[in-house]
């Protein structure tokens, strides 16, 4: 007796350092694959299975095919030396029409199971078998604080009745990963693991994330290589049916210090944006996604500078703004400001018109739209009010804590809308609709 209760006690405790926890996806560089990170505390090789479950409704009764790991150590402390064990394992050759089920697992000792979308980044001829509308669920500013929960509880049960295709997490994660040791970073990816194990969940780094050169956004984090980021998820793009995702790093132009590191990402912005143009007759859509805004209306003041839209937007907008008009960017996504403001399509400070705006629609745009949705729930409270006397190019503020979600209907229509975590409501959408593949940039002199 006092043996199998010691046997159990031994379970128990390794149990904790064992069972695999903070399952999360995302979507790499290669199409027709998913990747799945998790942790465990001690070094245990890795697995993970996965097999079909429904393809276009045909449910798909088949063998779960094994697959092996990769696993790196990765010192969470800032004191001491508290290591976790980062696993990652690469579900290929993924049908976009099926969904899969998968579980991983280390040393024998199994995840439940959860569930994922075989359909992924695409080429123009995989894009061309599955051109269905998609909705992807898109914020920034997301902790594991009191305010962080609405939205936490909200995403949770909205993933059971929804079907969405991915996340986009615009930077400032868990507030911070490497407080308490770490445990911060670990209690944050527990939290989104219900939905962050059936979504991909896309990164883009935020100040708060950089933390001994954004080591854990880098190491927690496993986002698409391009040859030139170096591996650490600061800048990617990918094509989803008719629209281009480029996610990029604010973070590198405000220190000198990471000025080689701006310098290759705005080289690659250039190059993906040029690449992405050749593409715009069966791709019409590019979407730019970062933590700081080029484009805010503010009010309050951070230690007496209006740093977060005047201050940074000023270092931003020489080197980009051009660089997104030039290329027709379409809509530009920003976080950082802890509230939710709607923008018109704007260049140079001043509203471009469309060929027809209304409040909730712009018919052929000719700028870059930004919206700022920063409010997921940073652990701050509202310490970035939505101003009271907007720029004139605003359309909608709110302060409301919550999130977007974007739907890429087809070549034509582009639907934003942005949820309340605290009114269970849509408050605010806009329609972008286009009939041209790209605006003219006429504007430039
Ligand atoms: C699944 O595995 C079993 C046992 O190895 C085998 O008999 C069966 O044919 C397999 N089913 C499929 C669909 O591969
Ligand atoms: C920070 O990360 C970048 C990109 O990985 C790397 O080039 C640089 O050497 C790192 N700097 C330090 C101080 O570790
Ligand atoms: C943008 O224009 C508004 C007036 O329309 C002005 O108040 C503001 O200072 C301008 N901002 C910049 C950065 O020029
Ligand atoms: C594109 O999607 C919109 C919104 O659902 C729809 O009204 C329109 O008819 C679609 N266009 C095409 C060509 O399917
Ligand atoms: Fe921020």
């Amino acid at each position: 007796m006092k043996l199998v209760l010691f046997l159990i006690g031994i379970g128990l405790t390794l149990g904790g350092y064992i069972y695999p926890e903070q399952i999360h996806l995302s979507w790499t560089e290669e199409i027709s694959q998913v990747k799945v990170t998790w942790v465990t505390f001690l070094d245990l090789p890795p697995q993970a299975a996965y097999r079909p479950i429904l393809c276009g409704n045909v449910p798909s009764p088949s063998n779960f095919t094994n697959i092996k790991g990769e696993t790196k150590k990765f010192r969470e402390s800032k004191i001491g030396y508290k290591y976790q064990y980062i696993h990652t394992a690469v579900f290929g050759n993924l049908l976009p029409t099926c969904w899969y089920e998968y579980k991983v697992g280390n040393f024998g000792v199994w995840s439940k199971t959860f569930m994922f979308s075989g359909r992924t980044p695409d080429t123009a001829e995989t894009f061309e078998t599955v051109n269905d509308p998609y909705t992807l669920v898109i914020f920034g500013d997301w902790g594991t604080g009191p305010i962080g929960q609405y939205t936490k509880h909200l995403l949770g049960e909205e993933t059971l009745t929804r079907d969405y295709l991915g996340i986009l997490h615009m930077g400032d994660i868990a507030y911070n990963m490497e407080d308490e040791n770490g445990r911060v970073g670990d209690t944050y990816l527990r939290m989104i693991e219900p939905i962050a194990a059936t979504y991909p969940y896309m990164t883009a780094p935020g100040n708060h994330d950089s933390y001994g050169n954004f080591t854990h956004y880098k190491n927690r984090f496993s986002m698409p290589n391009n040859g030139v980021n170096e591996g650490t998820g600061y800048f990617y793009s990918f094509n989803l049916g008719p629209a281009h995702f480029i996610m990029y790093n604010t973070n590198s132009y405000f220190k000198d210090y990471r000025k080689a590191e701006a310098e290759v990402q705005t080289q690659w912005l250039i190059n993906d944006l040029a690449e992405a143009n050749k593409q715009r007759d069966i791709r019409p859509w590019i979407i730019v996604l970062a933590h700081h805004p080029l484009y805010c209306s503010q009010d309050w003041f951070e230690e007496g500078s209006q740093e977060d839209c005047g201050e940074q937007p000023a270092v931003l907008k020489p080197i980009l703004e051009d660089l997104f008009y030039s290329n027709s960017v379409d809509l530009a996504m920003q976080a950082h400001v802890h509230n939710y403001e709607r923008d018109a399509a704007i260049y140079k400070n001043q509203t471009i018109p469309s060929q027809y705006d209304g409040q909730n629609i712009h018919i052929n745009p000719n700028a870059p739209i930004y919206i700022t949705s920063g409010n997921a729930g940073n652990y701050l409270e509202h310490n970035d009010p939505a101003s009271t006397t907007p720029q004139p190019w605003a359309r909608f503020l709110s302060n409301d804590y919550g999130y977007g979600r974007l739907t890429v209907y087809n070549n034509t229509h582009l639907y934003w809308e942005q949820f309340s975590a605290t009114a269970l409501t849509e408050i605010d959408y806009v329609w972008i609709v286009k009939d041209q593949p790209r605006y003219k940039p006429s504007l430039i002199n």
